[in-house]
């Protein structure tokens, strides 16, 4: 699955653009401000309906205009196109898969499966534990079309559980904490069967573009299993109730790697830390590879930001292999090092929201 032709309205300095982008690897150099980021926030649009840098949509569309469009052409196979688009305003998300309108974002995910590498990435290991179970959850959204409903249920039930708390409405709780118990416990069965298929295919990763022993990636589940979680939850009620939110179950688990037995972060250099989070997600790509058969796109945002020639080099034959479609930014066209190796990739020069293809022949050492 690629994306074939893409058509961009109004992202931040990209007015109007159209690119055909290869199908393998997509060069994006650029002086900064050029809109090299703009370029991979509205690939981002696309797939997610949302920006990797600001909550805030407002101040993605172009400050002259009132919306914003992204729009492409995607080649599932050798024969088959699907048209995908979206369209926001700030308040409004209109949402088109091959002419057809839809309310759900998750539509689009499953349309155009993504993953982001940028500079802030690393906050996957190195900042709170929100963004580690996102991590996980788009992984198994993408892994088990089962579980988004399971999720969305157990989200549900914990907020009505803690609706119920701050009015301190006891008799109530009863039903909640079986229903709670339920859809908390299956969350949790997710997450852990993920982790441990998800597990084998790092760990390989890894080894690639690390020279550390003992790695291991392990769950915390959100509450002492030693007991089951509707007995921690009658447990822990007083304490519930004092606070006004469940303090136990998946909403509150975490996964952590370790090198050698001590956190990973702790322990491993910044460029060690970015190409570690660099693994998890080329994991996940992997896996869901392997199991869908289709990937969409990976994007790279500021490629060279803490990374050395030679992991570069490591990362761009590698995804070169995997043959997947990928978009990668950088201020010069020598921080993507030597690409005399590589075929069908495309180069692009941005400047002023621009966006030139380049002719490089192929072979070509730059
Ligand atoms: N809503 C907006 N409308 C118009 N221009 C915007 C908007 N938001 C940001 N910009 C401008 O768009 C330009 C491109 O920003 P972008 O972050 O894409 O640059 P970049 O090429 O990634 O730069 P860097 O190399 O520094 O990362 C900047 O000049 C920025 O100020
Ligand atoms: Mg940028």
């Amino acid at each position: 699955m690629s994306l074939k032709r893409l058509n961009i309205y109004n992202v931040r300095n990209i007015h109007e653009q159209t690119i055909n982008p290869s199908p393998g690897l997509n060069f994006i150099f650029g002086n900064n401000a050029s809109g090299k980021s703009a370029l991979i926030e509205a690939v981002f649009l696309l797939g997610r309906a949302k920006s990797f840098r600001t909550s805030s949509i407002k101040s993605v569309i172009n400050f002259d205009q009132q919306e914003l469009i992204v729009s492409a052409q995607i080649l599932l196979d050798n024969t088959q196109n699907q048209h995908l688009g979206i369209r926001l305003d700030g308040k409004n998300i209109d949402i088109r898969i091959n002419q057809q309108a839809s309310q759900n974002r998750s539509d689009l995910a499953y349309a155009l499966p993504l993953q982001i590498i940028h500079p802030k990435s690393f906050e996957l290991l190195d900042a709170g534990a929100q963004i580690r179970r996102e991590f996980l959850d788009w992984g198994i959204f993408n892994h088990e079309e089962s579980f988004l409903p399971v999720w969305r249920k157990y989200k549900k039930v914990l907020a009505q559980r803690n609706a119920l708390l701050k009015e301190k409405a006891v008799s109530q709780l009863d039903v909640w904490n079986k229903e709670m118990a339920n859809y908390g416990t299956l969350v949790d069965q997710y997450r852990s069967q993920y982790l441990e298929k998800l597990k084998p295919v790092l760990l390989n990763t890894i080894s690639r573009f690390l020279d550390l022993s003992h790695m291991d990636i392990s769950l915390l589940p959100g509450w002492d299993k030693s007991k089951l979680l509707e007995e921690k939850l009658i447990d822990d009620l007083e304490k519930d109730i004092r606070y006004g939110f469940t303090n136990s179950g998946p909403h509150r688990s975490d996964f952590y790697v370790t090198v050698n037995n001590r956190l990973a972060k702790d322990v491993v250099s910044r460029g060690q830390l970015k190409l570690l989070v660099i693994c998890l997600k080329l994991a996940q790509v992997e896996l869901i590879s392997k199991e869908r058969d289709k990937f969409g796109c990976i994007l790279i945002d500021d490629f060279a930001a803490e990374l050395d020639m030679e992991n570069r080099a490591k990362i761009l034959f590698y995804l070169h292999k995997i043959q997947c479609q990928v978009f990668i930014t950088a201020t010069e066209i020598g921080d993507f090092g030597d690409l005399s190796g590589f075929e069908n990739y495309n180069m692009f020069h941005m400047e002023h929201g621009q966006i030139d293809q380049i002719n490089v022949p192929c072979g070509t050492s730059l």
